[in-house]
């Protein structure tokens, strides 16, 4: 393995975190466009003969090819160059498209989700002494925050890109320190927005109070039905699918070092656990659907007071989906229950944004047995197999060639994904990159068929 330069690897990772490449707001589809150059460049450096941007002008799947290696594996890998929004923003101790590093943390919107990590799979390529034997593939897309429609549809068109003997995506976390994993399943999620509207347009509600209908008070009676205080979600026939994990599989998660007064104490930091009391939090976490609420609007929430009665009102609402349930079915699922619920005087609509099914991925292939030693190797643990409460939408599509798809990663448990003040420990990132590099050199010198 050559030494690892770290100055110059950070000063490169804060170029790409820098770039607010926000997937969800069109006023950010120029900062997609640069971050996806900047992986471009990157893949030229490694010496990619073909680097494409593919599909969309705005949010581009990045497609290169390396250098061809005749008769080794080809390895396929996957990332995203997208992030998630960083509201809100004063929460931040600095700001998430300034990357800062305290007490061996880099803190940045993208630091662990998953720009970072992309960043480890390139590097490591030219970590390793020679350059491995491996025909290598990139695929790495800049709407999977947004649900990944553009590379769906490139993969429908043209599935002979997934063809491969292995995918390899880093998008996940170690489940503690020092315990590095590879996960079995990920969670689907189906993404919704419910409207109410209650009257032609908003009332006095001094003249109407009294008499006429308030969306947000519909609305909210309505959302409050899809779910029963014990945490069981009700929508008629949604649980019908669900299998409980094996014996032997709930016998392994209670080995895994997950305590449940730990994560309520210091990950979640509130003051009870919800849910379904008659299963274990992990298993709420991996292997129950979910429904949750992400943010109401309509009606007055300016500065000062205002006296109306909101007409319309608006929820935006996702389900997450565990394995055996179908995105489809449970989109008709849930339109169903909203309409069976709204009463005839509101006129209630669902709109899906988007979604994903959940997936499940067998980890008995020879290429996990690989990783599993480079872990070992370099940090001293091989990888447990776990589950994943996330969703990454494509890998159903990425596995439909038959290539084992190895859902691993570099983070840990308290990386703030999604939220305030998200952070990557470098160590875990050199350490990753000895990872993925030795991981590299197995693939070529072994092969995996
Ligand atoms: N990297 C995550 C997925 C993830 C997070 C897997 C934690 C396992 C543990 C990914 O970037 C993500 O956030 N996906 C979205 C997908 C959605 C927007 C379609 C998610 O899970 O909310
Ligand atoms: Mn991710
Ligand atoms: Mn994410």
């Amino acid at each position: 393995m050559n030494a690892i330069d770290t100055d110059r690897l950070l000063r490169e990772l804060t170029e790409f975190l820098r770039i607010p490449s926000v997937s969800t707001s069109a006023s950010h589809n120029a900062d997609c466009r640069a971050a996806a150059e900047w992986v471009a460049g990157e893949l030229r450096r490694l010496g990619c003969r073909e680097v494409q941007f593919l599909a969309s002008d705005t949010h581009p799947v990045v497609w290169g090819v390396g250098p061809e290696v005749p008769g080794a594996p080809t390895l396929l890998v996957y990332g995203h160059y997208d992030v998630q929004p960083p509201e809100p923003l004063d929460e931040w101790t600095t700001p998430p498209f300034e990357p800062t590093v305290r007490d061996g943390k880099l803190f940045a919107r993208g630091a662990a989700d998953d720009k970072g990590q992309v960043f480890c799979l390139l590097k490591a390529i030219q970590a390793t002494a020679n350059r491995p034997p491996v025909n290598f593939r990139f695929l790495i897309e800049g709407e999977e925050e947004y649900g990944s429609r553009v590379l769906f549809e490139l993969l429908r068109r043209e599935p002979e890109r997934t063809r491969a003997d292995a995918v390899l995506i880093a998008d996940m976390a170690y489940v503690a320190p020092r315990w590095p994993a590879v996960y079995t399943t990920l969670r689907g999620l189906c993404y919704a927005e419910i409207s109410v509207r209650t009257a032609k347009s908003d009332l006095h509600s001094g003249e109407f109070g009294g008499a006429a209908p308030n969306a947000h008070e519909e609305l909210a009676r309505l959302l409050s039905r899809l779910k029963t205080p014990d945490g069981k979600v009700h929508i008629p026939g949604l649980y019908a699918p669900v299998k409980r994990p094996s014996k032997d599989e709930l016998a392994t998660w209670k080995r895994l070092p997950f305590k449940e007064g730990e994560f309520l104490k210091h990950r979640v930091q509130a003051k009870a656990l919800t849910g379904l009391k008659a299963y274990t939090v992990l298993e709420r976490l991996w292997a129950l659907p979910t429904f949750e609420i992400h943010g109401i609007t309509g009606g007055f929430t300016g500065d000062g007071a205002k006296t109306v009665i909101p007409a319309v009102a608006t929820a935006k609402v996702s389900l997450r989906l565990v394995p055996n349930q179908k995105l489809k079915a449970v989109e008709r699922q849930l339109a169903a229950t909203v309409r069976r619920l709204a009463p005839s005087h509101v006129q209630a609509s669902v709109k899906f944004l988007h979604g994903a099914d959940p997936a499940t991925v067998k980890v008995t292939h020879q290429a996990f047995k690989l990783l599993d030693q480079a872990f070992r190797e370099v940090v001293g643990r091989g990888t447990v197999p776990a589950r994943a409460g996330g969703s990454i939408p494509v890998v159903p599509a990425l596995g439909k060639g038959g290539a084992p798809v190895i859902l691993t990663g570099i983070g840990l448990p308290d990386d703030r994904l999604h939220a305030p003040n998200e952070k990557l420990d470098l160590k875990q990132l050199w350490d990753g990159i000895r990872v993925f590099g030795r991981f590299y050199e197995l693939l070529g010198s072994r092969g995996v068929s």
